[in-house]
């Protein structure tokens, strides 16, 4: 054969990596593994077969984790907790830094290791999972250095629960482990059942690497190991990649506990391609999309969205390209794609595309050769799906792409945020105002322009709406492994039901406040109203007893509101000081209000006045100073994070500090340019529903804040329910914590709970950053810059 005729064909044979050290391995471990816990490998026990994706045949059996097993290795990450986290910052960015440099000497030999146990190709093992692993573990080495200059005043969480899938085994290992050791926690880690070679691999380059016995557990199992561990009290944070399904059933059994939670979820992620587009750059851009890793992948470009213009030579160069890629066993390094992972996920992506051909989508498919034995399926483009098919909405997670036609730009933005994920998207056009104007108005936490599936440790990885909530990588994704240290020894709070009136005699004029919807003051939907009962027994009016009908009209009012997020930050930060000005112009009623309300002496009163004055002032501030960050990741591009309003925020507020609690709550949340609906404080409203008196002269715009009276666990069940509701910030009592965390399932709404211990409001802590961080999400847009 001439080298021309190779390169017409581009026909050649298989070029295998050598597997024979991992066989080794296996061998040397009798293809039986323990669980690693307190430094030691415990002996195999009843389990289960990983199986090699490529072949089919057996490579290992593992032990099946249970609940005995979980609660010994929390107890040994929790013996080793305090020794680890004592250690100085520079002490543990060394032990990182062996990690680091240990994956590094060790890299071939987990490549080859997972590749066999997950299918994928050796080419990406080699060239992108294990070096981006390792980079993880030096970034966050630096993490750990800087960790008292760059986190003051934060602690250690303490025991980490960590849940990975299977799709990229090793390195999402690294995006867990990396940033819980750096920041000083320990960690009780359960890999995926398909995948569970490379964590039992890293345990022993880790022991090897001097890692204190007990910061790093690893428990092998199925989902009930992972549900032992997710659910054990013994834990103070879950950290979860895997299905949306899982991660609600997490957030479920977690709720109420006290226990931090981030959730890396699925994705249904826009591909646009703009007519503009370097058609060549997009279509080799598509490959990287869905066929990078067989299509599983939680950020893969699943839905190709093309401009009609372009469509049908679009699809005609995507039809060449796909015919050309080899797929193959995972240790042949001339291959573009593996084996998927399992017959059953082979089965499901299999049962998607038949359904959505019978509704009428039109298959490209890749009529290539797949290897006898393993569990192959070929890249797939599924054409003109109907909008209403499965395999448009649902994640199939194989290497199969649906692809619409779309007009104009704001019909690619409608499209593309048509869906309940909002993990990433890539927009393709040589127009840079085009691509900035969509990468501003896409739901997604990743934005890529011309390019796809790029990612660093450096830079924050997580989605929006049902993609589940925190960010793993970067400045970002280091706070979700601390706490900050003032509210750890937050005292529970005394709920005290609101005093009942003595018969129905009014001992003040007769007012009854309404609720304040859409900048309108209206009364409550069931007509009901509650007295409300001062410090000194004498009633002060009524407030109206808001229900769901009500918190429907205040969402409603809260999202039409939407343009709030989109003005500028100068502009927000000049509302909040002039509601500060107008709130102290009536600070003298307010004060007299809180003493009559809850009985404080008047200088009490003024400070809670002055302190809101403040409060709002402080907010103002940083409506135009909370800025994002320019990342530089080693590869061509920045990465801009823009910390972006979540959407529609339900308040509940504290009982107590009825205007300082409120102020505190809502401020940071409207500065940062969300619309809220705040329920206030139960026995104590008054100091709320004056407010809007405050606002209403404040140039606030109608719906960005909306105050409903009542109930706040009836009122708080209502918006953790509701699905237009994006986030949920609840003070009150430990139940109501659980009871919103709970019904949040409904869209996986982010939320912010006290877990029912008070605050100290007035003290500096209770504002700031933290409170900033909890109203906003990054976006991290990267775009092409340089040569
Ligand atoms: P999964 O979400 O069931 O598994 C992920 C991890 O969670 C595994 O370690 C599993 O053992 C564990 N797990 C399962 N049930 C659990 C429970 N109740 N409590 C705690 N841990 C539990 O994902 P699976 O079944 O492997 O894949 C199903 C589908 O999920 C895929 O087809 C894909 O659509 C999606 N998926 C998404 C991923 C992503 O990165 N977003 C990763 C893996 C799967």
């Amino acid at each position: 054969m001439s080298v021309a005729s190779y390169f017409d064909t581009m026909d050649y044979a298989p070029s295998n990596e050598d597997d024979s050290a991992a066989r080794d391995w296996l061998a040397a471990h009798d293809h039986r593994f323990g669980h690693f816990i307190g430094g030691q490998f415990t002996d195999p026990a009843d389990g289960f077969d990983t199986f090699e994706p490529a072949t089919g045949k057996v490579l290992a059996q593992v032990s099946r984790g249970t609940s005995a097993d979980v609660g010994i290795a929390i107890a040994a990450a929790r013996k080793a907790q305090k020794g680890w986290a004592a250690l100085s910052g520079h002490e543990r960015a060394l032990k990182l830094y062996a990690l680091a440099r240990i994956i590094q000497r060790n890299a071939r030999l987990i490549a080859v290791v997972e590749a066999l146990d997950n299918g994928k190709p050796i080419r990406e093992t080699r060239d992108i999972d294990i070096p981006l692993a390792a980079r993880h573990f030096y970034h966050h080495a630096g993490w750990a250095q800087l960790q008292d200059s760059q986190f003051p005043n934060h602690d250690p969480l303490g025991v980490i629960g960590q849940v990975i899938p299977w799709n990229f085994p090793f390195l999402m290992l690294s995006w867990k482990i990396a940033p819980a050791l750096a920041l000083g926690n320990t960690v009780v880690l359960k890999p995926a059942e398909s995948t569970p070679l490379t964590a039992l691999l890293f345990a022993e380059l880790a022991q090897a690497a001097g890692l204190p016995d007990g910061v790093l557990n690893i428990v092998t199992g199925e989902g009930e190991t992972g549900a032992f561990l997710a659910g054990h009290e013994g834990i103070d944070k879950v950290a979860f990649t895997g299905s949306t399904d899982v991660g609600r059933k997490i957030r479920a059994a977690t709720a109420g506990s006290g226990k931090s939670l981030t959730l890396e979820l699925g994705g249904k992620s826009p591909f646009i391609v703009f007519e503009d587009a370097d058609l060549d750059a997009a279509v080799e851009g598509v490959v990287d999309a869905i066929w990078f890793n067989q299509g599983q992948v939680c950020c893969a470009g699943s839905r190709i969205l093309v401009q009609e213009g372009i469509a049908a030579d679009f699809y005609a160069r995507l039809n060449t390209r796909m015919q050309g890629l080899r797929v193959g066993t995972s240790l042949d390094k001339t291959i573009d794609m593996g084996a998927v992972i399992d017959a059953d996920q082979r089965a499901r992506i299999s049962g998607m595309v038949d359904r959505a051909v019978a509704q009428g989508a039109q298959l490209l498919q890749a009529d290539v050769a797949l290897p006898e034995g393993g569990t192959y399926y070929p890249p797939t483009v599924l054409c003109n799906v109907p909008s209403t098919a499965e395999a448009a909405s649902e994640e199939i997670f194989g290497p199969v792409a649906v692809s619409m036609t779309f007009r104009t730009p704001d019909e690619a933005v409608l499209l593309a945020n048509h869906s309940r994920y909002g993990l990433s998207a890539s927009i393709w056009s040589e127009n840079i105002n085009q691509a900035l104007d969509l990468a501003a108005s896409v739901e997604a936490g990743i934005v890529w322009v011309n390019c796809t599936n790029v990612m660093d440790a450096g830079v924050g990885f997580g989605g929006v709406k049902e993609s589940g909530f925190g960010r793993e990588g970067g400045r970002e994704g280091c706070y979700d492994y601390l706490r900050p240290r003032a509210f750890a020894k937050a005292a529970l709070r005394k709920t005290v039901a609101p005093a009942k009136p003595k018969g129905f005699a009014l001992d003040a004029v007769d007012r009854t406040a309404k609720l304040f919807i859409g900048g309108k003051q209206a009364r409550p939907d069931g007509n009901h109203s509650t007295s409300v009962v001062g410090a000194n027994g004498q009633v002060l009016g009524a407030v109206g007893l808001g229900n769901r009908k009500d918190i429907r009209n205040a969402v409603e009012a809260a999202r039409a509101a939407a343009s709030w997020g989109g003005k500028s930050q100068h502009n927000r930060a000049q509302i909040l000081f002039y509601l500060g000005e107008n709130l102290s112009a009536r600070a003298d009623e307010f004060a007299d209000r809180l003493r009559d309300m809850t009985g404080v002496k008047a200088d009490k009163a003024k400070a809670e006045v002055a302190a809101s004055i403040a409060r709002l002032f402080s907010y103002g501030a940083w409506a135009d100073k909370y800025e994002g960050t320019v990342h530089m990741p080693p590869m061509r591009g920045l990465a801009l994070a823009v910390p972006e309003a979540i959407g529609v925020a339900g308040v509940i507020c504290p009982p107590e500090a009825p205007l300082l609690g409120f102020v505190s709550a809502v401020a940071p949340l409207i500065a940062t340019g969300n619309r809220v609906v705040a329920i206030p404080s139960e026995p104590h409203p008054f100091s709320v529903t004056d407010f809007y008196q405050v606002a209403e002269t404040s140039d606030l715009p109608a719906g960005v804040l909306n105050i409903v009276t009542g109930d706040p666990n009836a009122l708080g069940a209502e918006l953790a329910k509701h699905n237009d509701v994006n986030a949920l910030w609840a003070f009150g009592s430990a139940e109501l914590a659980r009871t919103v965390e709970q019904l949040s399932v409904s869209n996986l709404k982010r939320t912010f709970t006290d877990n029912g211990r008070a605050w100290d409001w007035n003290s500096p802590d209770a504002e700031g950053e933290h409170f900033l961080r909890h109203a906003t999400q990054v976006k991290n847009i990267w775009v092409p810059y340089g040569a």
